[in-house]
């Protein structure tokens, strides 16, 4: 029995900063950004919008093309949570209005939960063929302004249907994967932004990757030749681009630079306008590669390469299954992308200051265009609301 990824969409904030405005700001070269990080825009999400609100809007295309009362379990992955104790699934169980029949529960190991979320599910459709499990991997990338990170921010949600016979891929079984106890980026539960030890934290990544890979090959059998395309975790594009170069040379693999662009471009479009997603980051790469492939992709094998800092990381695999391109939502991602309103630099601060501390209670005013949204806080507990 086939297992994997039946049905996938993802959702990003309604307003993006451009890094040609952030660099005019900063009096940097707009080139370090584009050319250098490989980044043009980051999704900046206004104080009505979190994880919660942006996994509903992810969520919801799935749910209105399925029978959601079959939902049997919703993992989700964060590594920006709303609540030390209720899981961030709970709250989108309530939005959605989802069965009581159904195990909730959050995953986090910084931008590695999204995976672990993903092969949790696998495991348990494979214990069970009738399990239907919601996959949500959902954050909002934020850096202390002024530091290296604040060109790498960005926010979105990947909502991923997990069942039996998948239409999508099928995830194949046997993966590669590599733990160490390193401070490469890191978040105190006092702080609502990440602090980071970036080249140190680009080193750490490489290292992963080769280690990862290794046991992937131990593991599976399968060789650098026998994968089509290569989706690595995205902080920015061109982390990806010297990922697929450390792969190549531990292979010694011989690659043209257009089988080079072929294996991995495809896999960045989304992710250069985006921003980083944490733990939705690798998959927001999956899709691009689904929608932006023109050639058919039935039966060609996909790599994922998934990196936590500090640091957990993991290399598998799966089968894109035919009939594929028929249950894409690549008109709505395009939407929702081109759709973003532009930010000034100073319009970025005002929703960021915004969130830095929330108050015990708070009526947001409606900046998220929905259709849900964060509407405010009363005596510390948190409420979302439908808005169309
Ligand atoms: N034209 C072309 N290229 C230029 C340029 C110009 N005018 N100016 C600079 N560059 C190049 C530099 O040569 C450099 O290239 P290389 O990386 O190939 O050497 C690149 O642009 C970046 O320039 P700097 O090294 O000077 O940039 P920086 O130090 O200000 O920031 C960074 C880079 C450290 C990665 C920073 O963006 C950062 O801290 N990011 C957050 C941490 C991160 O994303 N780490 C990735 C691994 S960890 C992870 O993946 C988990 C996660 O999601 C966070």
């Amino acid at each position: 029995m086939k297992v994997g990824i039946d049905l996938i969409h993802f959702a990003t904030a309604d307003y993006y900063l451009g890094l040609d405005t952030f660099a005019e700001e900063k009096q940097t070269e707009l080139d370090k950004y584009i050319v250098g990080i490989g980044q043009e825009k980051m999704s900046i999400a206004p104080p009505d919008e979190d994880i919660v609100s942006l996994a509903a809007k992810a969520a919801a295309p799935i749910l209105e093309k399925i029978d959601a009362s079959q939902i049997s379990a919703v993992l989700f992955a964060t590594e920006t949570s709303v609540d030390q104790s209720k899981s961030a699934g709970v709250f989108l169980h309530g939005l959605l209005e989802l069965p009581s029949r159904c195990r909730v529960v959050e995953f986090k190991h910084a931008c590695y939960a999204g995976a672990a979320a993903l092969q949790m599910a696998t495991t348990m459709v494979k214990a069970n063929h009738k399990e239907k499990i919601l996959v949500i991997a959902a954050d909002i990338a934020k850096y202390d302004v002024d530091t290296s990170g604040e060109a790498t921010q960005g926010c979105g949600a990947v909502a991923m249907l997990v069942s039996a016979n998948p239409r999508i891929i099928e995830i194949e079984s046997g993966s590669g994967y590599y733990t160490d106890d390193v401070m490469d980026f890191w978040r105190p539960n006092n702080r609502t932004t990440a602090l980071v030890d970036g080249k140190y934290s680009t080193k750490v990544y490489l290292n992963s990757l080769k280690h990862a890979w290794q046991h992937f090959v131990e593991e599976t059998g399968r060789k650098f030749e026998d994968i089509d395309y290569f989706c690595y975790h995205i902080p920015f594009t061109k982390m990806a681009e010297k990922a697929h170069k450390t792969l190549v040379k531990k292979v010694a693999a011989s690659v043209t630079q257009e089988q080079f662009d072929k294996q991995t471009l495809p896999s960045q479009v989304y992710n250069r306008i985006v921003g980083n997603s944490y733990s939705a980051s690798l998959f927001v790469g999956f899709i691009s590669l689904l929608d932006n492939v023109k050639d058919n992709l039935a039966g060609k094998r996909v790599s994922f390469f998934s990196y936590g800092s500090g640091c957990v990381a993991e290399f598998f695999s799966g089968i894109i299954q035919p009939g594929y391109e028929k249950v894409l939502m690549t008109g709505d991602h395009l939407r929702q992308i081109e759709q973003r309103q532009p930010l000034s630099y100073q319009q970025y601060l005002d929703y960021y200051h915004n969130q830095e501390t929330l108050p015990e209670n708070i009526i947001f005013p409606q900046t998220n265009k929905g259709p849900y949204r964060l509407a405010g806080i009363d005596d510390h507990k948190r409420y979302y609301e439908k808005t169309t």
